[in-house]
């Protein structure tokens, strides 16, 4: 007889647009051998598509927008106490178009990922793909890091590398690196999950196999 497999851990995915690297996130959890559940997901805005697709496979969802709050740091708290009552493991922000702020990463600091569609420290911001193009690289890509203060600055878990065509436009770029960045969250995601892992400054380690 086999041993027990432990409880998966709970994750709550944050987004705020299409919701495909969410819907990577809800397929890969549908296999037990993942390790983790997607408890509930949250949005900065009502009726996008990312709720909807939480919403068809029976997955709790919450929406906290900046503009019910009297400011940004009364939202951000929100935002923590509507994450935690869902008592997370591991949160994810999956084109989720809001910083958090300190009460969040107060709370959640550590165990908060997020996936920004260019490969780091390079085009940070809103405008990866675009200032990627712009600036005429030829191998962009996707990062996955944890959350800092900063805007995309926090330790990298994992990047992955996608090639720039001479006939791309932002769409087609983008949607690329969509491609592999869904391939990337999926692996790292998951390995965040199952495996203990420990942040030392800028460099996160997964332990030895034989310690864990
Ligand atoms: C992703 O490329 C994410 O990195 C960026 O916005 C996109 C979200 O796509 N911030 P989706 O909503 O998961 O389809």
């Amino acid at each position: 007889m086999s041993a027990p497999r432990p409880e998966p851990a709970r994750i709550v995915v944050l987004v705020s647009g299409s919701g495909t690297n969410l819907q990577a996130l809800i397929d890969a959890a549908g296999d037990p051998a993942y390790g983790a559940r997607i408890v509930a997901v949250g949005a900065d805005r009502p009726d996008i598509e990312g709720l909807r697709r939480a919403e068809r496979h029976g997955i709790e969802t919450f929406v906290e927008r900046v503009a019910d709050h009297p400011d940004r740091a009364a939202w951000d708290a929100a935002l923590a106490a509507a994450v935690a009552a869902h008592e997370p493991d591991l949160v994810v922000l999956a084109g989720f178009m809001k910083l958090t702020g300190p009460a969040f990463l107060a709370r959640y600091g550590g165990r908060t990922v997020n996936t920004h569609p260019a490969l780091s420290p390079s085009f940070p911001g809103m405008r990866g793909p675009q200032d990627a193009l712009e600036y005429g690289v030829k191998v962009t890509g996707a990062t996955l890091f944890v959350v800092d203060a900063g805007v995309d600055t926090g330790p990298i878990v994992a990047q992955v590398a996608v090639p720039v065509e001479d006939d791309d436009d932002v769409e087609t770029l983008h949607e690329r690196i969509k491609t592999s960045e869904r391939a990337m969250l999926v692996e790292w995601v998951g390995r965040l999950a199952r495996e203990p892992f420990t942040i030392d400054g800028r460099r996160i380690r997964f332990q030895p196999k034989e310690l864990s």
